[in-house]
């Protein structure tokens, strides 16, 4: 097999949404390394799962000799890791996780990039990338009039999850640097759109709402988040992999700053309109606020002039556009979400919103 790339995570909400891009757009082969955790699901690749162009494996990124073996086998040009514990409130209650994963488990990746990139002709070695998906949240939180975040922000995780992201950028930054390793570092906004797992503010929102549930909102709902339809997102990252320069960092986001209360609300209009309340009264009458999470970060937002100016790229999507797309697909997909739900589900919600 030609023109192979890894992808890391590839079963959870964006990679399952990049390896079915990638097949749409580039047409070549993808291998996907996911150890199917709680937040990864093969239903969301099930109309690529007969394909011979998608080659799954379950493993885990720390595991070398699984990450080897894919290597010798099929000797890709590129890497791209999405895997990740990846749910801040999870990261609260429990941050083990987080570390195992997001920080040893790309640190063992990144070993067995090297040793197999060590060992490429000098025109491969040249050609070969790793490509870390990484976040916003890295940054930490902004003030009301602070300009949005650059590359050149400073780190200052504020959540176990951020400062597990953290740490791993500077593991790959150091191994650019150290071993000259071709590395790129993306740093996106919060994502949106279809296969999301119902325990992120959007999807969690509009499968609540549905089952006319409450909708919890943390605190006084004014948080500020800067939202990215996904698939602009998988976007970018194919972009940055074919166009960006080794070590360097670019910022991804949407150029879309909302308030949670803002988005609750919107959800909430579309739904109205799409599938009223049997009663005939809105969903807005289910919104509660609720205990705030602990170190609520307050506002991100992304600068993505760079990626922009230097790659071509921009986000397609409006937030008008993608939130309709969503809230339809979630209407349409309540079979997806049951099965997701498992037990484990279930008693994560009990944690995190029974003392609420
Ligand atoms: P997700 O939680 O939906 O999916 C993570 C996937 O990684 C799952 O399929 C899981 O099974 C897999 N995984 C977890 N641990 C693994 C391990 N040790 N080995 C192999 N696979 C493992 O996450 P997501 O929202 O799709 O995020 C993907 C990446 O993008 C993460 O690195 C996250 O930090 C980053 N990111 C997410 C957002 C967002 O808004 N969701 C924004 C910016 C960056
Ligand atoms: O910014 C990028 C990050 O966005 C990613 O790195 C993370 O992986 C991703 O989970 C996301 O982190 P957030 O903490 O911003 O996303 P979450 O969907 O958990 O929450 C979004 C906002 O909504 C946040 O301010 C908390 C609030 N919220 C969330 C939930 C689940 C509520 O008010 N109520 C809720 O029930």
């Amino acid at each position: 097999m030609e023109d192979v790339i890894v992808v890391t995570g590839g079963a959870g909400f964006i990679g399952a949404n990049f390896v079915l891009s990638w097949l749409e757009e580039e047409g070549r082969a993808i291998v996907n390394l996911d150890k199917l955790t709680y937040a990864g699901n093969l239903r969301s690749l099930e109309q690529v799962m007969s394909d011979e162009r998608h080659i799954f494996i379950r493993g885990d990124i720390g595991d070398r000799a699984c990450v080897e073996g894919i290597f010798r086998m099929y000797r890709p040009w590129a890497v791209v890791n999405f895997a990740a514990e990846s749910h801040v409130d999870r990261s609260i209650h429990g941050p083990r996780d987080f570390i195992e994963t997001n920080v040893l488990g790309t640190f063992e990746l990144l070993e067995c990039v090297r040793a197999y990139w060590t060992e490429l002709s000098s025109d491969e070695k040249r050609r070969f990338r790793f490509l870390h998906v990484s976040t916003d949240e890295v940054y930490g939180s902004l003030h009301p009039n602070d300009p949005p975040f650059s590359e050149e922000s400073r780190y200052q995780p504020n959540s176990p999850y951020s400062a597990s992201k953290a740490a791993s950028d500077h593991l790959v930054r150091a191994y650019g640097h150290t071993y000259g390793l071709p590395v790129l570092t993306t740093n996106c906004s919060n994502n949106y759109g279809p296969l999301q797992f119902p325990e992120k503010l959007i999807p969690l929102m509009i499968v609540n709402a549905l089952e006319l549930k409450e909708l919890p909102v943390y605190g006084d709902g004014q948080q500020i988040r800067d939202w990215l339809y996904v698939r602009d997102h998988c976007a970018a990252i194919r972009m940055v992999l074919r166009g960006g320069r080794p070590s360097e960092v670019y910022n991804i986001g949407g150029w879309n700053e909302m308030k949670n209360l803002d988005v609750v609300e919107r959800i909430c209009g579309l739904l109205d309109e799409m599938k009223p309340r049997a009663d005939g009264k809105s969903y807005r009458e289910q919104i509660r606020f609720v205990k705030d999470r602990p170190g609520h970060d307050r506002r991100y937002a992304i600068n993505a002039s760079k990626i922009q100016r230097e790659i071509g790229w921009k986000p397609k999507e409006t937030f008008e556009s993608g939130l309709r797309k969503t809230v339809e697909w979630y209407l349409n997909n309540m079979e997806w979400v049951n099965e997701v739900r498992t037990g484990a589900y279930r008693d994560w919600i009990e944690k995190n919103y029974g003392s609420r």
